[in-house]
C-alpha cells in the first residue's frame, strides 16, 4: 500500500525557488508541491498556477495545512520562519546558511528539536550523485592530510539572477564558504577551529583544524569576474591527490535527493540527518567566528 504524498509548501517565489526548489518539490516521488506563499501574492499565484497549488497571502494559512516547508528565502528570513514552522511541528528544508547570526541558528536548532521536527539542509555538494561518489572514496581512505579548496563565482555581477541584497551584503563568506566547510567536515572530519583573513574583490580565506589533526583552506569569493570563475578542490596525502569531481550545473536531482532523505525521515519518525539543522548551526558558527577576525583584522 502506498501512504499519500507528504503536502510541502513552498516560501519564496524568487529565481532560486523557480529554477530549483519548485521543480525538485514537483518531482519527488512521495511529495506533493501543495502551497506557495511569497512576500509577493502575485508572484505567488503565478507559481502555484504552474504547478496546480494553492498560493497563500498568509503565511500561517499555508502551515495550517502542510505537513512540511521547504524555504528559498534570504538566511536571515528563513531563520525566524522556520522556527515559527518547527515549532508549528512543521518539517523542514532549509537552505543554507540557515541564519547570519549564531543567535539565528542556535534559535532555530532550538526550534526544530522543540517542535521533533526533521530537517536537512540543501548544502549542495553533500547530495551530489558524483560527490557523494567521491566522498564515499576518500573516506575509506585514511591518511589526508588536508584539502586545498578554491571557489570563485560570479552572483555579484550586475547580470546574475543571484545578485541579491542578502549577498550583497554578506558575501561569498557566507554564500558559498558554507558550501566548502560541509563538504570538508564530511571528508575529513568534524572542524574545530578556523583561522581567516579577507582580501578584495568579496575574497575570504579561511583555514580550517579537523578533529583528526588534518588541515585545510578555502577561499571564496563571488566578485572576482567572470573570467576568473571556477572551482577547485581536492585532498592531499603522502600517497598524493584526490581532486573532487567538476560541479554540475543542474540544482534539481540534488535537491531531490535532499528531499526524498527528509521524506524518508519523516516517514520513519527520524529527526536526524548528517545535515541537519544541528550541522547547519555548527557550519554556521565556524563562519560566524571566520567572520569575526575578519571585521577585527579590518583596518579603522
Ligand atoms: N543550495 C544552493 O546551492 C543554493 C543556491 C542558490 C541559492 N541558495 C539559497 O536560497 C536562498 C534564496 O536565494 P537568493 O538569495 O538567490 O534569493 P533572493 O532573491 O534574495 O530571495 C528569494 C525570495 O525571497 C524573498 N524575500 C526577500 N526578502 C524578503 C523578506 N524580507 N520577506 C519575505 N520574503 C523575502 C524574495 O521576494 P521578492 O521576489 O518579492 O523580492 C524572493 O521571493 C538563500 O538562502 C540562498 O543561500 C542556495
Amino acid at each position: 500500500m502506498t501512504s499519500a504524498p507528504l503536502r510541502f509548501g513552498l516560501v519564496g517565489t524568487g529565481y532560486w525557488a523557480h529554477i530549483a526548489h519548485a521543480p525538485a518539490l514537483a518531482s519527488t516521488e512521495g511529495i506533493e508541491l501543495a502551497a506557495v506563499w511569497g512576500r509577493d501574492p502575485q508572484a505567488a499565484a503565478a507559481l502555484a498556477a504552474e504547478y496546480r497549488a494553492t498560493p497563500y497571502e498568509e503565511i500561517e494559512a499555508m502551515l495550517a495545512v502542510v505537513d512540511g516547508i521547504a524555504l528559498a528565502v534570504p538566511p536571515d528570513v528563513q531563520a525566524p520562519i522556520a522556527a515559527t514552522a518547527a515549532r508549528a511541528g512543521k518539517h523542514l528544508m532549509l537552505e543554507k546558511p540557515i541564519a547570519t547570526t549564531e543567535a539565528g541558528a542556535d534559535e532555530l536548532a532550538a526550534a526544530v528539536a522543540e517542535g521533533q521536527v526533521a530537517s536537512v539542509v540543501f548544502f549542495i555538494l553533500r547530495f551530489r550523485a558524483e560527490i557523494r561518489q567521491w566522498l564515499a572514496d576518500v573516506t575509506a581512505r585514511s591518511g589526508w592530510h588536508g584539502g586545498l579548496t578554491s571557489w570563485f563565482g560570479s552572483s555579484l555581477l550586475e547580470s546574475s539572477p543571484f545578485n541579491t541584497p542578502w549577498r550583497q551584503d554578506k558575501g561569498a563568506l557566507w554564500d558559498l564558504a558554507p558550501h566548502v566547510i560541509a563538504l570538508l567536515w564530511a571528508a575529513l572530519g568534524p572542524v574545530t577551529s578556523v583561522t581567516a583573513d579577507a582580501g578584495p574583490a568579496d575574497v575570504s580565506h579561511l583555514i580550517l583544524h579537523h578533529q583528526d589533526g588534518a588541515s585545510s583552506t578555502v577561499t571564496v569569493s563571488q566578485n572576482g569576474g567572470e573570467a576568473a570563475a571556477g572551482f577547485e578542490a581536492y585532498l592531499w596525502s603522502s600517497a598524493g591527490r584526490s581532486a573532487v569531481p567538476r560541479l554540475m550545473p543542474d540544482p534539481v536531482p540534488p535537491l531531490r535527493t535532499a528531499l526524498t532523505e527528509l521524506a524518508e525521515n519523516i516517514r520513519a519518525g527520524r529527526t536526524e540527518h548528517a545535515c541537519d539543522v544541528g550541522f547547519g548551526r555548527d557550519v554556521g558558527h565556524v563562519v560566524a567566528e571566520a567572520q569575526r577576525q575578519i571585521l577585527a583584522r579590518r583596518p579603522g
